[in-house]
């Protein structure tokens, strides 16, 4: 039994997420952690809210909120739509918690004592009337370039020239609006990642079998121009992890708080531990997980995110791991997305463009959204999510293939012999083919999952599907049975079993539906297919089950068009 830890990237807090970010990180991960368990693996998944940083406490301003209560409740909001979208964590966490303020605060002494912390006198704006530092895009005014009124500090949005916040005319704050602006010294923390530069070129070199997506980008940020730049890891803000704590190894950081991104990844671990806590456990069980001196030189650890997300995964927060100079565990594979587009264009979160998380959920059930976004992920390139698509994906893949195969065999064999598998009979040669043909593509999409290649797995789910409709098809136990009722029984009773085989390998892609198809047949047997032979065997004759509704229902054109027009834009 091998062990699998596997995180997702973990989702901001403010706002809901869309379809493009759930198949960029968490859906494939949930895949790959079902695919797993159901070998009989021991895995743990993970995932958090990555709650710190200024867009959090914005937002919170915006809702009128003090930005912990915005925070949990937005959690909250996550983990219901994660549980609808049955994304399997084994532990849901917060970038928040005390775990990961300890964790974090413990990393960066480490950071510090081992000489790769440097303090970096800076200056930067001010605002007065705000009390507090802001950061570039946080600065509005007129762009000096094409004379746009809300020009942020950082870039012009309308003619996308790149700026300093001194290049604004009449700056203001985006905070307040305040104009009372003044340019100040303030310290921050550096981790110098340029010392472990041959460190993790070495580390990535070492990774052969890494996606091209993956070392391409990571490879880019290591050697392009001037190469690994050390990094400011704190910021002048009230929210997130304190800088100054008992112990550290400077001082003078009161009132600032950790970079958000240097503590959403050590959230990863910290959610473990979180697992842990709520679970009633010891910090052995979460460490074993993540330390090499105390169980984890036996994990693979795999990480899944969206393309954006790679520089931060493959170098920002190794430079963390290997410079704490601590056992912790590395990642062993990194499985990375290209983006998903919307009906022509891009989702759009500040537009409302495209489909939201929960929005989803509201018209369909999960498992339409899981096959279509899994059998269409961004692996190789961008992909685009179009109703048209969708709509012929679900009624072709799901309804007519999967759901028919269930339906139809259930029913003639309700009419013929009743509610129970029956008995007798040799079912015959196309049934020995088809059992050929799966044994194939049944280790063939085992190969694709271990692989993490996620489309070529739901192409040959399917497939395998589709072998079972053509074979009742061209076998036709129906017109059989006025001839031979014994061979059409031995027919039926190889697709009951069937619906159970389907049931077991299409769990990671549908597991509702799996669920459903499992429960009428009155068996809990989830057994992993060995020899297809036997594993078309496990309900025997005498065996009860019951006709389940419709498996899938088909998505009718006005319903199409109705949702194509309402996901157009502009989110009320
Ligand atoms: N919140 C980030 C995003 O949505 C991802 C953070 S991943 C982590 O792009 F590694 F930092 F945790
Ligand atoms: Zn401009």
């Amino acid at each position: 039994m091998a062990r699998i830890l596997i995180t997702s990237a973990i989702p901001y807090i403010n706002g809901i997420k869309h379809l493009g970010n759930l198949v960029g990180s968490q859906l494939p991960a949930d895949l790959y952690a079902r695919y797993n368990r159901m070998r009989g693996n021991e895995v743990m998944f993970i995932c958090a809210t990555d709650e710190h940083g200024t867009p959090a406490e914005l937002a919170a301003a915006k809702a009128g909120k003090p930005v912990a209560e915005y925070c949990a409740e937005m959690h909250e909001v996550q983990s219901g739509i994660a549980r609808g979208f049955r994304l399997s964590f084994d532990h849901f966490g917060r970038s928040s918690s005390a775990r990961n303020h300890a964790l974090t605060q413990h990393m960066a002494r480490k950071l510090g004592e081992n000489g790769l912390i440097a303090e970096v006198v800076e200056k930067q704006v001010f605002s007065v009337a705000d009390n507090r530092f802001l950061p570039d895009r946080y600065i509005e005014g007129t762009c000096p370039n094409c004379g746009y009124e809300k020009a942020r500090g950082d870039q012009c949005e309308n003619c996308t020239k790149q700026l300093d916040p001194t290049d604004l005319i009449n700056p203001r704050s985006a905070v307040s609006g305040s104009t009372e602006l003044e340019v100040r010294e303030t310290k921050h923390l550096y981790l110098r990642q340029r010392t472990l530069k041959d460190k993790l070129g070495a580390w990535i070199d070492s990774k052969a079998g890494w996606p091209v997506l993956t070392t391409s980008i990571a490879k880019k940020w290591l050697n392009d121009g001037e190469g690994l730049q050390d990094r400011g890891i704190t910021r002048d803000l009230a929210w997130g992890v304190p800088a100054q704590f008992e112990g550290a190894p400077w001082r003078g950081m009161e009132g600032k708080v950790f970079y958000v991104w240097f503590d959403a990844p050590i959230e990863y671990i910290a959610g473990t531990a979180e697992w842990a806590d709520a679970n009633g456990l010891d910090d052995a069980a979460w460490e074993r997980w993540w330390r090499t001196d105390k169980g984890a030189d036996d994990v693979t650890y795999v990480q899944f995110m969206g393309k954006d997300n790679v520089p931060f995964h493959t170098l920002s927060f190794p430079a963390t791991i290997i410079g704490s100079g601590e056992p912790w565990k590395l990642v062993d594979y990194i499985k990375s997305f290209n983006y998903l587009n919307y009906d022509g264009g891009q989702f759009s979160t500040s537009q409302g463009r495209g489909v939201f998380m929960d929005q989803a959920l509201s018209i369909l059930p999960a498992d339409y959204w899981r096959w279509w976004l899994l059998s269409h992920a961004p692996e190789n390139s961008d992909s685009e999510f179009t109703w048209e698509n969708f709509q012929a994906s679900v009624n072709k893949d799901l309804a007519d293939v999967l759901g028919n195969f269930v339906s139809r065999i259930t029913k003639f064999c309700r009419s013929k012999f009743g509610e129970v598998v029956p008995e007798g009979g040799i079912a015959g040669e196309r049934a020995d083919a088809l059992v050929a043909e799966l044994e194939t593509r049944v280790r063939a999409y085992e190969g694709h999952m271990e692989a993490m290649d996620v489309r070529k797995a739901a192409t040959e789910l399917r497939a395998i599907w589709v072998a079972g409709n053509e074979y009742l098809q061209a076998a036709a136990p129906w017109s059989v049975f006025k001839e031979d009722p014994a061979q059409a029984a031995a027919m039926v009773r190889l697709g009951l079993n069937l619906i159970r085989l389907y049931a077991v390998l299409s769990e990671p892609f549908i597991p509702d539906a799996a669920e459903t198809m499992l429960a009428a047949l009155g068996t809990k047997d989830r057994t992993w297919p060995g020899p297809i032979a036997e594993a078309l065997a496990v309900l025997p004759a005498g065996h009860a089950f019951q006709t389940p509704d419709v498996l899938f229902r088909k998505i009718a054109d006005e319903e199409r068009e109705d949702w194509q027009a309402r996901f157009a834009g502009v989110r009320s």
